[in-house]
């Protein structure tokens, strides 16, 4: 951690529509127990749909709305994290195009995404400018709440290495104020006697012999200084590597396990494979898709007996049974002592019971679409005031502060 707005996560999805069960297990499970640790801000990114769909946006608004009762009905609780749409808060964009100032093209064509996305939808013509800056873009997102961890896939940690460097580039051109020095030893004499002379004693230790423990010591001893204002407390935080004043603190990827949980056929669960539970289908639906769900080919008959290892119900029992159950299965598949459909109940009743509370509280949402329009109309405001707090410090360092 360095500094103290590290406390704050912000992820973000594109709007897709319904959710399903690899959503759940991949991503939405994780921002419910990170939204108790943390100042957590999740917002749909409407904008970054449309670089890709700019073609036909008419259905994004239902697919924002879909999936934000789909991130409710999870367990996301809009009283402990902020819930937002992209667009409603403009200064994403000036701040975007503030970035793009210093952001040399060689970065953004360089980032694996942009390519291998433009091979992988080859229907779309992606040579735009707005898809180029799709992770400059993203940067902006991260940069503007001074997020420090940023929950995401191995897909996108491409995406916050270059909001890293961004935010470096920007320190360094603009965290140069005038007086820096002084301010810094101002700073310093705020904690007291004791605790400046040890926070320089490590910075010492840290630029005269690169020590990196006196940095994380000065690091810690920095986030606990409860009565620094923040701008003190970044200042010191620069002063300690050697640099300025730290505006946009770096964020680091909180990666994301990639999630084990199957598709009906075995594969990835995914729209486009067609091997989905999405999360508000009907009970009886989900009954019927797992009942039908293929098995190990080779058990043609019940008395045949199969292999776990060559069968998609196997994978279901290692996400969702316990030692026992998977115990049960195993042996009750090699020696073909029970069959497929008895094998796949405790499957079909634990996704049931995990599915019941999120399609109680989607019913709800579903219910009241003024209160979903509440819940986003409001994290919408909580997140303009701190990016407008941001916006306010980028312009003025940037002399735009009229
Ligand atoms: N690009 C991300 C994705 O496709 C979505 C996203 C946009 C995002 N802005 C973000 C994720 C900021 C994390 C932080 O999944
Ligand atoms: Fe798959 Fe279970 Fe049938 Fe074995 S018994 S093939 S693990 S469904």
């Amino acid at each position: 951690m360095s500094s103290a707005a590290n406390a704050r996560v912000l992820s973000g999805m594109r709007p897709t529509g319904r959710l399903h069960l690899g959503h759940y297990h991949g991503v939405l499970k994780n921002w419910v127990a990170l939204q108790h640790e943390y100042d957590c801000f999740f917002f749909v990114a409407d904008w970054h749909a449309l670089t890709t769909h700019y073609e036909d946006p008419s259905l994004i608004p239902q697919s924002v709305h879909e999936m934000v009762i789909d991130w409710l009905a999870a367990g996301v609780d809009p009283a402990a994290a902020k819930v937002f749409i992209q667009s409603q808060v403009p200064e994403h964009a000036e701040f975007h195009l503030l970035l793009s100032m210093i952001t040399p093209l060689g970065w953004l064509e360089r980032v694996p995404s942009y390519k291998d996305q433009q091979e992988k939808l080859k229907e779309r013509d992606l040579s735009t400018y707005g898809f180029l800056g799709y992770p400059l873009l993203q940067s902006a997102d991260i940069l503007i709440y001074k997020a420090g961890l940023v929950p995401v896939g191995e897909d996108q940690v491409a995406h916050v290495e270059l909001t890293r460097e961004v935010a470096r580039r920007f320190n360094h051109l603009y965290g140069r104020e005038t007086g820096f020095e002084e301010k810094a030893a101002e700073a310093m004499n705020k904690m007291g006697k004791k605790n400046a002379k040890l926070y320089e004693g490590y910075r010492k230790g840290y630029q005269e012999q690169g020590d990196l423990e006196a940095l994380a010591a000065a690091r810690a001893l920095l986030e606990g200084q409860q009565n620094l204002a923040l701008t003190d407390r970044e200042r010191l935080f620069g002063y300690l590597e050697g640099g300025g004043l730290i505006i946009l603190p770096e964020p680091r990827p909180l990666l994301t396990k990639a999630s084990k949980m199957p598709g009906l056929d075995g594969q990835k669960m995914s729209k486009s494979y067609n091997n989905c539970l999405s999360l508000r289908e009907t009970p009886a639906e989900i009954e019927r898709k797992l009942r039908t769900m293929p098995t190990d080919t080779n058990r043609v008959r019940r008395t045949d007996p199969g292999d776990p290892a060559r069968c998609p119900v196997w994978q279901f029992h290692e996400v969702y049974s316990n030692d026992q159950v998977k115990a049960w299965a195993q042996e009750g598949c090699k020696s073909a002592g029970i069959g497929c459909i008895e094998c796949k109940r405790p499957v079909i009743d634990a996704v049931l019971q995990e599915l019941k509370p999120i399609q109680e509280r989607a019913a709800e949402y579903e219910a009241q679409p003024d209160l979903v329009r509440k819940v986003i109309a409001e994290g919408c405001e909580a997140a303009r005031v701190t990016a407008r707090e941001t916006m306010a410090e980028v312009r003025r360092v940037m002399s735009l502060g009229y």
